[in-house]
């Protein structure tokens, strides 16, 4: 049932702010995290750790990179994401003291699957972030921490993809508490920042008119580019495969550091570039690279879409476009910022009379090698 959406995406877009409520339902007590499935796992384990392996395909592994950012931060332990069917191959370093968590909507896709029966097989401690009750993946693992996101219909992922974020942070600040890692006051800050999610992302989803505004003028666009920084990073890697997928354009998203080390040669003029713009609040050093970014491409012609928390008015000479987003800490910017992305391809999709929940040569879960 799309409940009165023209799509299953577009209704799905909208349930992320009960999506994300329900991922932290029961996990958030007193502003401190703690995951029953992980206690059930042995503080021991995760004490112990020394290394976090993060295993993933497609858009779950870009909620596998932005959840390093913050594992990383909060449990000060060294976390990589690789994409499960590379992982197998390059004869991995696992020992006991590795922590192997997957992230998969679905729990069936294979090469996910086979990723960690591997590291099963090898020792390797596992757990799964997965959106399906008691698919394979959380079976064959250690421990299961379920997104509880509901049913993902479309086959391009929105809430499971900001579900996914929220559970690994959940998992992050869980792993912090057992380790000892965070002040009482960076603990009740990010537990604070969990409570006022699903109410941010009641606003962050009313950009969608602006949004389709901008799609329904852009529909013969040939490319599009998103560049971000930290966090913002796998958020513009996510943009750009959501219009892949769905209006079957091209579209790369790149770190915005990375522009002067090539990709600054493709900006010509009217070349549309998505650029996200980290809090100048909480990420003043990082918000102002960002703005001197936008100062490079926009004199090479570039229309600039930015995308930044009210009341950033710097970038304003310099942006075609400006989305508004509410204001969160840094890492918690990412689950705000994919919400316009996700509202972009889908009304490109729509301005170009494409089938928004079934794109072309793809289907919902990847169940072969
Ligand atoms: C993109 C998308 C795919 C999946 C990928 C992994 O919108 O849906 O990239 O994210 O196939 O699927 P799961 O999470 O089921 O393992």
């Amino acid at each position: 049932d799309k409940g009165g959406w023209s799509s299953f995406m577009a209704k799905e877009i909208n349930d992320q702010p009960d999506a994300v409520a329900n991922t932290i339902r029961g996990r958030l007590h007193d502003g401190q995290v703690e995951i029953p499935e992980l206690t059930a796992l042995g503080d021991e384990v995760l004490r112990n750790i020394d290394r976090i392996i993060i295993i993933a395909c497609g858009t779950a592994s870009y909620a596998g990179m932005t959840g390093t950012y913050a594992i990383e931060q909060w449990a000060r332990v060294p976390v990589e994401v690789q994409l499960s069917h590379e992982f197998r191959y390059r004869d991995p370093v696992l020992t006991d003291r590795t922590l192997l968590i997957s992230v998969s909507q679905s729990g069936e896709t294979m090469d996910t699957l086979m990723a960690v029966k591997y590291a099963v097989e090898r020792g390797v401690k596992t757990i799964s972030v997965c959106n399906t009750q008691s698919a394979t993946i959380p079976r064959e693992s250690h421990a299961a921490v379920y997104t509880h996101a509901g049913p993902e219909v479309a086959v391009a992922s929105t809430k499971a993809y900001v579900a996914q974020i929220t559970a690994l942070y959940l998992i992050g600040l869980h792993i912090a508490r057992v380790r000892g890692t965070m002040s009482a006051e960076e603990t009740q800050q990010a537990a604070h920042q969990l409570d006022e999610l699903p109410e941010k992302f009641r606003e962050a989803v009313a950009t969608h008119e602006q949004v389709a505004q901008l799609a329904h003028w852009m529909a013969d666009t040939r490319s599009v580019l998103f560049l971000g920084r930290h966090v913002g990073y796998p958020t513009a890697l996510e943009g750009a495969l959501k219009l892949k997928e769905i209006a079957y354009i091209h579209a790369e998203g790149f770190a915005a550091g990375e522009l002067k080390h090539g990709p600054i040669a493709l900006i010509d003029h009217g070349q549309p570039v998505f650029v996200i713009v980290p809090s100048p609040r909480t990420a003043p050093i990082m918000h102002s690279k960002v703005v001197s970014n936008i100062q490079e491409i926009r004199a090479r012609g570039a229309r600039v879409i930015a995308i930044v928390e009210v009341g950033d008015t710097s970038v304003l000479p310099y942006a075609d476009d400006v989305i508004r987003l509410p204001l969160a800490d840094a890492l918690f910017e990412p689950l705000l910022q994919v919400v316009p992305l996700q509202w972009f391809a889908l009304e490109l999709s729509t301005a170009k009379g494409l089938d928004v929940d079934q794109p072309r040569n793809l289907a919902k879960s990847v169940t072969v090698e």
